[in-house]
Formats: C-alpha cells, structure tokens, sequence
C-alpha cells in the first residue's frame, strides 16, 4: 500500500475561477486521488484558498468590502463549487488561517538563521491619496519608450519593455489615478536564491526522468538563466506580518506564503481530530509518502525552484514534490478565458448549464496536457452526445430495457461463457491494464481513450449476441448474455467513478451497490464478469445522461459569446 499526498494549486481568492482553472489543477488531482483511494493507497488530499496580495486587496475594494469580509465570503463560494463538482478534498484551507501564518513566519526564522535572508531599504512609491505603497504594477503612466499612455510599472504591454515606476511619464495610481505620488524608502527581506542555487540544481537534475518534458524545462530554463534574489515581504495591510523588529506594518509576499499552505492546511487537517491525523506523518520526514503536485504551466517555476529552495534552505526535513504534473491552457475557442473580462465559461456558471459529470468528462478527455486545447460548445456536445449518451448510456438503457422485458426488475441467472464472452474479457483485460497504467503515468487523454472503448465493449457485446433475439429461442442464454451485461455496468461503474462519479454511484446504487469507494477491477476477469451470478435486484435508472441538441449548443454560444474580442 502507497501513501500518496495529493495537492493542487491553490486557486486564488479574488473570484470565481473558470473552466481552464478548473482543468488545470483542480479536477486532475481529484481524478488522481479517488483513482488511487481506488487502488487501496493511502491518500491525503489537499487544497486551500490562497488569500493574500493585492489582487485579493483590489477585489475587495471594487465590492466595497474590507478584505477579511471578502475572503470569508469568497472561501465559501469557492468551497461550494468545489464539492457540487464532486472534488473529493480531504481538506480544504484557506492560507488566511494562523496555522499558516505560524509556519510562515517559522520558515522565515529558519532561512534566516541559516543566512538565507537578507534586509535591504528600497525605493518604492507611495500614493498619500491611496494611503498606501503602490506595488509598481499599480503605477501606470507613458512609456518613456514607445509612448504608450496606459504602461504599467513594472512593464509595458504594448512595447513590452521592463520598466521601473520611475521611468514613467505622467505616473500616477492605478487604484485612485491620483498624481500625488511620492518615492519613500522601505526596508525589505530578499531571500538569496543565489546561495541556494547549487541545491536546487542538484535536486532538479534528479528530476530529469521524473518530470515530464514540460516541467522539467521550464525548471531548468530558470536555473540556467541564473536565479536572482528575491523580495519576499511587501508593504501591505493584508497578509502574514513579518516578525521582526522594524518590519512592523509589513506583510510577506503572497508567493512566499502560498505553497507553505500545503503544508498549513494539512495542519489545519490534522488539528481537526489530532488524536487521529498527524500532519508531521505526510510532511516531516515523511519518505515513505509519494507526493505529487497539480498545476498550469504559469506555477510550474515557483514549484520547481522557489518553494523547494525555501525548503532546502530551511534545512529541516520537509517533504518535498516528488511527481508534478504540469498542464497547458486550455482556451476558449482558441482565445483566453478571462477573469478579469469576464470571458468564458466559468465554474458557478457551468453547473447552472449541465451536471458536474458531463463537464467533468469533457475536461479530462481533453485535458491540455501536451499542448493548449480549446473548449468549444461543439466539441463540448460531441462527447457527452457521443460519449456518454450514445455508449455508456445508450448500453445502460438498452440492457435495462430488455431485461425488464424479459426477466423483470431481477438479474437473471448467469450460464457457462462462450467464445463471445471468452473475446469479450480478453479485450478488456487489455483495455483496463491500460487504462491503469495510463492513469498511473497521470497520462489523462490516453487513459479516457481506454475508458472511451471499455464502454464501447459494452455495445458491442450486446450487437453480437443479440440477446432479444436469442430470447425467443434460448431464454438460458439470454439470461446469461443479460447477466454478463449487468457485469458489465458494475465494472463500467468502477472504472468510471474517478470521472464521473456521480454517474457511477448511481448505476452501482441501482445494483443494489452501496459504497464510498468501489475499488478496482484487477486480475481475474472472467471473476468479474460474473461478480453478479443472478438472482440479484435492480431498480431500474432513468436515462443518466441527456443530449444537447444544436438549438442548445446555438442558446449557449450566444449566452457565453464565441468571437474573441
Ligand atoms: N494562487 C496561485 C495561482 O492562482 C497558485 C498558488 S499555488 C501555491 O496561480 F503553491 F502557491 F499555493
Ligand atoms: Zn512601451
């Protein structure tokens, strides 16, 4: 038995996330962890909101909110989402809470100690209108280079030339667009990467054949440009403060504090029933656990390099990332989803359209794992009217329907196998192994390609043996055809439930299964094509799936707008 801990991104406060967020990290990780509380391993699985920085600080000010208010309010709503799309978290945090905040500034300590840290007075710009120090993405103004009216301070978008604040013409804030601004001195804390250097390279390098190519070459590409110090505290009112003398009124840097609540919320975890859960057992010299990360390209630097050199630098034995899994964007007919322009499909607003599984579905079979994918309406439809309702559902449907015919609401008597059952196992038994060993290499296409035909199996069957019409001539055979074929929905089910799991617990409560976590089908086949011998009860289901017609999928693309801006 494997101790697996399992976490995703932590996905940030300021709003609801959308689909390519969803796909990115969260649905991933939760695929991986009920596939291997499946396999009988031992799994933690953890997320939390990540709730400091200014992004969280501006949202809050737009709704007229104070920030505390805005994230208690925000944690639910995320949290919500996160169960209805049946993401099976263990625990679920916010990086707000003080279990953070004390190992936040505990790791801060230790870094120092070991002389990681140093303290440096930087010029910064402070608006007397906003109150506050601007971080200077916050300053806009022309660029002194291409002339560009809305440059931001730290770059500009239009000529893409790095800026400083001060390079800029007319600056002023972006939050008030006061021009009463003026440069003040602040003392900060600038974590040495460069010392760090040496370590993280060498426990990149055992990576190489870990990681896949993405993430292994993005880390590397950061290592190989040369790491550079990095400020770690910041001149906010929200977030961690920084215990030391004369950093008073500071906070860390949001990057700073956010991977720590992996490890904070696995804390908050454990002190919900410490008698039983011990965080120290997941993180703390903890070999014996297998740990793997879930996230978009854009996070994979400070996973790869960032966190782990705080953690070496710490030199205290926390567990590092052992698999992590990176993915690309998935885009909305080809454009980016946007937060900030409202643009896409996003998690609350989906679950108003369809049920959790089908989305769940779509994503995973076109996870953007080797390059971007785009979501579309159309494709959408295909593989929920294709997928699931014309082969798992349509297989379901058909089965029930000839066997309440025939044999009424009981499963009927299961005979000797024939060459077709014979065919029909050693097909799956192929089928399975690979989809097993897909999942295992977190390889999702692949693998809802296996689960794609392992349905398909299902319909074949029933072509081939035509058991209406064996009825009328050899109800035996019948009865064991129809038998085989509720077997046949136990192991669809089964194999199924780390998609869509809300589908799948329901064929297995219609056969009378009841369970939080049906295990795998390993081994003997012919063993589990007859797990059912007979004699057993059903309760017949409603269609599970419904199709979209073209009027809908035409409703939604003008609802949702399809046209990049
Ligand atoms: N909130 C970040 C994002 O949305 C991800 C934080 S991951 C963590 O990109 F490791 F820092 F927690
Ligand atoms: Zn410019």
């Amino acid at each position: 038995m494997s101790k697996h801990l399992i976490t995703s991104a932590l996905p940030y406060i300021n709003g609801v996330k959308h689909l390519g967020n969803l796909v990115g990290s969260l649905l991933p990780a939760d695929v991986t962890a009920r596939f291997f509380r499946q396999q009988g391993d031992e799994v933690l699985f953890i997320c939390a909101t990540d709730e400091h920085g200014t992004p969280a600080e501006l949202a809050a000010l737009e709704k007229g909110q104070d920030v505390e208010t805005f994230c208690n309010e925000q944690y639910e709503i995320q949290k919500d989402i996160y169960e209805r799309f049946g993401l099976s978290f263990d625990h679920f945090g916010r990086t707000s809470r003080p279990q953070n905040e004390e190992l936040t500034q505990h790791m801060c300590e230790v870094l120092s100690e070991n002389g990681y840290i140093t303290e440096r007075t930087v010029k910064q710009v402070y608006s007397a209108k906003d109150g506050r120090f601007l971080p200077d993405r916050y300053v806009e103004g022309t660029c002194p280079f291409c002339g560009y009216e809305r440059a931001r301070g730290d770059q500009c978008e239009n000529c893409t030339h790095l800026l400083d604040p001060t390079d800029l013409l007319n600056p002023h804030s972006a939050i008030s667009g006061s021009t009463d601004l003026e440069i003040r001195d602040s003392k900060h804390l600038f974590l040495q990467l460069p010392k760090l250097s040496e370590e993280v390279s060498k426990w990149v390098l055992e990576k190489k054949n870990i990681w896949s190519p993405l993430v292994y070459s993005i880390a590397n590409k950061w290592l190989k440009e040369g790491l550079q110090e990095r400020c770690i505290t910041r001149d906010l009112q929200w977030g961690i403060p920084v215990n030391r003398a004369g950093f008073e009124g500071k906070v860390f840097y949001v990057w700073f504090d956010a991977p720590i609540g992996y490890i904070s919320a696995t804390k908050e975890w454990s002190d919900i029933d410490p008698a039983n859960r011990d965080w120290q057992d997941w993180w703390y010299d903890a070999e014996d656990v297998i740990y793997t990360e879930f996230m978009a390209k854009d996070n994979i630097p400070f996973h790869t390099v960032t966190f782990p050199a705080c953690l070496i630098g710490s030199k205290e034995p926390w567990k590092k990332v052992d698999q992590l899994k990176g993915f690309n964007w998935l885009t909305y007919y080809g454009g980016k989803f946007s937060t900030s322009q409202k643009r896409g499909v996003f998690t609350d607003q989906a679950l108003d359209e369809f049920p959790a599984d089908y989305w769940r579905y779509w994503l995973m079979a076109n996870a953007p794992e080797s390059s971007d994918s785009s979501f579309t309406f159309v494709s959408f439809a295909n593989a929920i009217n294709k997928d699931l309702n014309d082969t798992l559902g349509n297989f379901i449907n058909r089965v029930t329907k000839i066997n309440l015919k025939n044999f009424g609401e009981e499963i009927p008597a299961i005979g000797s196998f024939t060459q077709a059952e014979v065919d029909l196992g050693s097909r799956l038994n192929k089928l399975i192994n690979s989809y097993t060993e897909n999942l295992n290499k977190l390889s999702f296409r692949k693998a809802l390609g296996d689960l794609r035909s392992i349905w398909v199996e299902g319909n074949n069957y029933v072509a081939v043996t035509e058991p209406w019409k064996v009825v009328k001539t050899d109800k035996d055979r019948a009865a064991t055809i129809l038998c085989i074929s509720f077997n046949l929905m136990r192991i669809f089910a089964i194999l199924s439930y780390p998609i869509i799991p809300t589908s799948s617990e329901k064929i297995l409560l219609s056969l009378g299964i009841k369970t939080s976590n049906p295990g795998w089908i390993k081994g003997d086949i012919e063993k589990e094509l007859s797990f059912f011998k007979g004699g057993e009860s059903f309760i017949p289901l409603d269609p599970l799936f419904n199709k979209i017609t073209p009027e809908r999928i035409e409703e939604l693309t003008s609802k949702y707008g399809k046209e990049e801006e």
